[in-house]
Parts: C-alpha cells; sequence; structure tokens
C-alpha cells in the first residue's frame, strides 16, 4: 500500500495524461475545464485504495479511477445548473463560463467518455463494473431528483433526507470502492463489506458538505457559501432545526425557505443563526461521527490486514475533519 497522497498524485498523473483537446472545441474545453480544476480527487483515490486493500496494483485500477471522476465532474456540471451555482473549486461554474446549453453538452460527453475506459477491462471484469456503475447512475438522477422535489415541499422527514442523500452521493462513493474489489476479484463478500463501507462514509461526506455549504470559510471553501439556503435545499441542517424550534420559529424557518430573492444576505444571516441556537448545527455534527462509525465498524468484518484497515480509517477521520 502506498500513502493517501501518493495515491492522489499517481491519479492525477494519469488525469493530467488524458488529453481532451479535442474538436469541437466548444464541447471539449469545458472537460478539459472543469476536470482541470482540481478538487479532493476522493472517489478515484477510493478506487485505486481499494484495488491494492485486495492486493491487487493500483495501476489495474486507474481506468476505472478516471471513469468515476469524470462520472461525478459530468453530475457537478450538471449540479452546478441544477442549483444555480456560480462558483465550482474557487472558479466560474460551466454554464456561468460558456452557457446552459454547453454545460448540458459538455456533461453529456462526459458521461460517454466516463463509460469509455471501462473498455480496457477484459470481458468479466468490464461486465461488472459497466453493470455496477449503470446502476450507482441512475441512483444519482434519482437523488438528484429527489434534492429537488425537496426545494419546494414543506414535509421532508429526515428518512427521505437520508435516502436522498444516499442516491445522490453515497452511492458514487461506494461504488467507487467496489469498483477497486471488482478489479482485484474478491469475493461478493468482501466487496459489498467495502461497498457498505463507503456508503456510511458517503452519508458522512454529505451531512458534512451540507454543513459548510452554511458554515463553511468563503475564502477556502470554493462554492457560494449559503447555497443551500438560497435554494431552499431541505438539509439535515434545516429539518433538525424545524425539530428542535418552538412552533413560532419553526414557522418562520419554514417561511424563510419559501423565498427566492435577489439579495439573500439577510435569509441567510437568519437561516444560520436558527441552525446554531436550535441545535440543529451540534446535531448535524453528531450525525457526521455518527455515519463514519458506522463505516468504521464494517472494516472490522473485512478480513484484510491491520494496517489496511488502519488507512481506511485514517482516510475517514481526515474526512471528517475536512474544511472543503
Ligand atoms: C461535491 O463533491 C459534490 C458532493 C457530492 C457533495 P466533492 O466535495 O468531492 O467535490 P470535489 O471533487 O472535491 O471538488
Ligand atoms: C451534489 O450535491 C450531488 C451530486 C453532484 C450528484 P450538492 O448539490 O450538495 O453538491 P455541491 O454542494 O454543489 O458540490
Ligand atoms: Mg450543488
Ligand atoms: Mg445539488
Ligand atoms: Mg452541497
Amino acid at each position: 500500500m502506498h500513502a493517501i497522497h501518493q495515491y492522489q498524485e499517481f491519479f492525477i498523473s494519469y488525469l493530467e495524461n488524458q488529453s481532451f483537446n479535442r474538436e469541437p472545441q466548444n464541447l471539449y474545453r469545458p472537460i478539459d475545464y472543469i476536470l482541470g480544476l482540481g478538487g479532493k480527487r476522493m472517489r478515484p483515490v477510493l478506487t485505486l485504495m481499494a484495488a491494492e486493500v485486495f492486493d491487487t496494483d493500483y495501476i489495474k485500477a486507474l481506468p476505472a479511477a478516471m471513469a468515476v471522476e469524470v462520472f461525478h465532474n459530468f453530475s457537478l456540471v450538471h449540479d452546478d445548473i441544477m442549483d444555480d451555482a456560480p462558483l465550482r473549486r474557487g472558479n466560474e461554474t460551466v454554464h456561468e463560463k460558456w452557457n446552459v446549453n454547453t454545460g448540458i453538452l459538455s456533461g453529456d460527453a462526459m458521461l460517454i467518455l466516463a463509460y469509455q475506459y471501462f473498455e480496457q477491462y477484459e470481458p468479466e471484469v468490464f461486465r461488472d463494473l459497466a453493470k455496477l456503475f449503470s446502476k450507482t447512475a441512475l441512483e444519482v438522477c434519482e437523488g438528484q431528483q429527489w434534492d429537488v422535489d425537496f426545494e419546494t415541499r414543506k414535509d421532508v422527514t429526515i428518512p427521505e433526507y437520508l435516502k436522498m442523500i444516499e442516491y445522490k452521493t453515497a452511492v458514487l462513493v461506494a461504488a467507487a470502492m467496489k469498483m477497486g474489489a471488482i478489479i482485484a476479484r474478491t469475493s461478493e463478500t468482501e466487496a459489498n463489506l467495502i461497498y457498505d463501507f463507503g456508503l456510511n462514509l458517503g452519508l458522512a461526506f454529505q451531512l458534512q458538505d451540507d454543513y459548510l455549504d452554511a458554515f463553511g470559510d468563503p475564502a477556502t471553501f470554493g462554492k457560494q457559501v449559503g447555497g443551500d439556503i438560497i435554494e431552499n435545499k431541505k438539509t439535515y441542517l434545516y429539518l433538525k432545526a424545524l425539530e428542535f424550534s418552538t412552533p413560532e420559529k419553526a414557522l418562520e424557518l419554514e417561511k424563510l425557505f419559501t423565498l427566492q430573492l435577489d439579495d439573500n444576505t439577510e435569509k441567510i444571516e437568519t437561516a444560520k443563526a436558527i441552525f446554531n441556537q436550535s441545535g440543529a448545527s451540534k446535531a448535524t455534527q453528531e450525525a457526521i461521527e455518527k455515519f463514519t462509525f458506522k463505516a468504521f465498524e464494517t472494516l472490522e468484518k473485512l478480513n484484510i490486514e491491520l494496517s489496511k484497515k488502519e488507512m481506511l480509517r485514517t482516510f475517514g477521520e481526515n474526512l471528517m475533519g475536512r474544511k472543503v
């Protein structure tokens, strides 16, 4: 096994050797742009790590890691259109820099490009990877639709929210890891355990994303702080704040989350104050820990060396402490 930052470097140098400098430039330049903007590269690193956890050279997992990262970036391009987001990784979003049509078509092309990376695997592995990928991609679409549907709903429950984030975010983290297991040809049991580990880590990850969306540092966060509040997203912060507030405060919050304003400064301040005063911020932090520890419990059941479990645990712990 290598250190986590090394997997990141291996992946980045592989990515830099992939050229999307093709014609028509108006289709491919946005692809190059978004893939070159960086990001944490968490999902591809997990694919590489999972392969090595199951005793297979990370090099074999590079194309699958690339497929996962290209798919993730595709989902971000379309997500930023749907969320009307101006900023991504500290830069203009694709639809702001170009236009919405460009974002749609370059995104579509990225989805196809992602699939093409699986063609590098032998038939059995190809079939298993493609099957997992198709299932996952469809679930991401379902999660994204719920996310949007919830913007205009007043009766979203915590279980509904958890299902939504499982689909829009956690299944891809889980699948990224299971792909490493597929490439390593592990038993179904081991592959499912690593999927479960990724799923719980992914749930914690999205809860943290929601938290940072409200309370992240604008100087380093890279996305518009308060974007979820502007878009009336029914996040864990919001749902817990409703649950913990007095009927009057809850009504105020509910009303606030029907507004569509030009200037959102006050709306964001009010919402954040309610999140903090109600105890919702604390509850969100606790939920992040809960799902991270649940992921760690799955590690116990895996039939791998202790040092490898330690590495996966460190990855999870680092994720909990992230600021971007
Ligand atoms: C953002 O994912 C989208 C979510 C699922 C929350 P990341 O936070 O992994 O984005 P990058 O790739 O590091 O920019
Ligand atoms: C994104 O959720 C999930 C997908 C892209 C599928 P968010 O909308 O919370 O992600 P960010 O905050 O824009 O990165
Ligand atoms: Mg978004
Ligand atoms: Mg979104
Ligand atoms: Mg978010």
